[in-house]
């Protein structure tokens, strides 16, 4: 280890960047994120990921339901480098149903992409995935995306930001029209054109306002145009790298991700501004603390687990983001201690980096690495792992559900392989499942119904079990905690046929209406019911 630190001038964790790219449905995430890659020389020809995609979605059945409905249901992640620097590119569920399983993935990144498609602007999803962001105040690159095609207007687009995220925004670039006008764009900071080609070859830039760009643009109106508008974005003021690593500043980049064009331009960006890894707030021996990408002792959280990697092998992989040490493979690694005080122990022999095409056995990785650990459903989404087993990451959070649902099997014979299937599920973070004090329902938690039928294909093909998932009597479910643990046990008591038992054994009230939480709140005035619940 010693090696490793004194031969380096920097800690190899400066050189990583985690980062997620957030977008509405078919703004041109994957086409971004496949060119990205090309750009940086990490595949070799297009198609690539989304062949990946494919081969991935032929292992299993309940994969059929991304095919069918043409969305991304998993996360994954895939490491590329570029300009000295390794990225780790966090691929986040465009679908709405799945902002939990983002969010959770958006708490192991540093910095995010949101791609906007210019003809189009802030779109429902682009606003829930950036409120996802503000909560943590995580900084935001904008790319408009799209430019080949006729765009609206790009100072309405620049308002929209403006006025819908509370952003302030700040031109990097400006385009040169767009659709089949589209001519290319000036760097502002550089005083540089960059000609359209819809080739995808660049071509060379040329001198902002020179004989060239006029060349180029070849119409004098357009050209005129062009100008007084870049003077025009140039009023917006200076890019602040504060404002903008704080969450309150975007730097906006323009381009066609299908053409090719400012792509590259979007990874220098993102290799100059996104911030490596961060010390990290956690209880450390009990105490509130932090833990520095340096530190000595290896510590990381796991913010996905994903079933089916690997047709052979029936094996879960949990994604763990490193927060501190230099992990070495063969390591052993402790759970922080669980509610009933123990500490699970894993020797990570064989940890994973994940690459565009390929994975790698990982021998050493750093704070800002994100390594895959196969086990056997030793580890849930929210661990936290290190050598001593005495670090807990606060912040991957549960979000009381919007739909709840008894689970109903054709054979009841079989209620201990559904509980253990539902278990599992809910350890994967797929759905949430509450355990009624009374009675021997299970009751399944999502936040949308695409998370069920999800769960349903899933019990059916990897379980083997029909199982059929009705209305519930509830339709609220809310953590009950107190600081008064006499007062949570009466409640507990007292209300034996509406409470339940989420996975980590907390109590919950499960309600009929938002009205009985109200009616419960008012009259246990030492109790709190809670929305969000962070893992204890
Ligand atoms: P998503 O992951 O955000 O859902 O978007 P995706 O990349 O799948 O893109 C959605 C559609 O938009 C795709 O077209 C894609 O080719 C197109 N697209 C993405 N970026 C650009 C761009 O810069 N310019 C233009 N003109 N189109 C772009 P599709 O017809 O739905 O799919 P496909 O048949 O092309 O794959």
């Amino acid at each position: 280890m010693t090696k490793i630190m004194t031969n380096t001038s920097e800690h190899p964790s400066k050189t990583r960047r985690v980062f997620a790219i957030i977008s509405h449905p078919d703004a041109g995430k994957t086409t971004l994120t496949e060119n990205m890659l090309l750009a940086a020389g990490a595949i070799h020809q297009a198609g690539q990921v989304a062949a990946r995609g494919q081969r991935r979605r032929t292992q299993s059945d309940w994969m059929k339901i991304e095919q069918e409905r043409g969305i991304s249901v998993s996360s994954s992640v895939m490491t590329f480098e570029h300009r000295g620097l390794v990225f780790n590119l966090l691929d986040t569920p465009g679908h709405e149903d799945f902002s939990e399983d983002t969010y959770r993935t958006l708490t192991a990144a540093d910095c995010a992409v949101m791609v906007l498609d210019a003809a189009k602007g802030i779109e429902p999803q682009t606003l829930k995935l950036f409120e996802v962001c503000r909560l943590r105040d995580i900084p935001i690159i904008t790319f408009v995306n799209k430019f080949d095609r006729e765009a609206r207007d790009v100072f309405e687009t620049l308002a929209e930001i403006e006025d819908k995220l509370a952003l302030d925004v700040v031109p990097m670039q400006w385009p040169c029209a767009s659709g089949r006008r589209f001519k290319g764009m000036a760097e502002l900071g550089s005083n540089i054109f960059l000609p359209f080609t819809s080739d995808g070859e660049h071509a060379g830039a040329v001198e902002f306002g020179g004989d060239e760009m006029a060349a180029s643009i070849d119409d004098a109106d357009l050209l005129e145009e062009f100008s007084e508008e870049v003077e025009l974005a140039r009023e917006y003021g200076e890019f602040n790298e504060q404002s903008f690593l704080e969450g309150h500043m975007t730097p906006v980049y323009f381009g066609s991700a299908l053409k090719k064009f400012g792509v590259l331009q979007l990874i220098d960006a993102l290799a100059r501004y996104a911030p490596g890894p961060q010390a990290q707030k956690c209880i450390k021996n009990g105490q509130e603390d932090t833990v520095a990408p340096s530190d000595k002792i290896v510590s990381g959280f796991v913010f996905k687990v994903q079933a089916n990697m690997d047709p052979n092998h029936r094996d879960r992989v949990a994604f763990l983001r490193l927060s501190s040490g230099v992990f070495k493979r063969g390591m052993k690694l402790k759970t922080a201690s669980t509610k009933d005080g123990g500490n699970k122990t894993i020797s990570v022999h064989n940890p994973i980096l994940f690459f565009a095409q390929d994975r790698e056995l990982a021998e050493l990785a750093y704070a800002g690495d994100i390594i895959g650990i196969p086990n056997h459903g030793v580890l849930r989404v929210g661990d936290s792992l290190s050598e001593t087993g005495k670090i807990k990451f606060a912040g991957i959070p549960n979000f009381a559900p919007e739909l709840l649902r008894r689970a109903r099997l054709s054979d009841p014979l079989k209620a201990k392989h559904l509980r253990k299937a539902l278990e599992s599920l809910a350890e994967e973070g797929v759905t949430q499942l509450f355990k009624p004090a009374m009675g021997s329902d299970m009751i399944v938690g999502a936040v949308g119904s695409l998370q069920i039928d999800v769960m349903a294909e899933r019990i059916k093909t990897e379980y083997g079990l029909e199982v059929v998932f009705e209305q519930s009597m509830y339709q609220v479910a809310r953590w009950v905690v107190s600081d008064d643990p006499a007062a949570l046990q009466a409640f507990i008591d007292k209300n034996q046929g509406a409470i339940a038992e989420d996975l980590d054994g907390a109590p919950v009230l499960l309600a009929k209406s938002q009205w009985d939480v109200s009616y419960a709140s008012d009259k246990n005035p030492s109790l709190r019911f809670l929305k969000i619940k962070e893992r204890s």
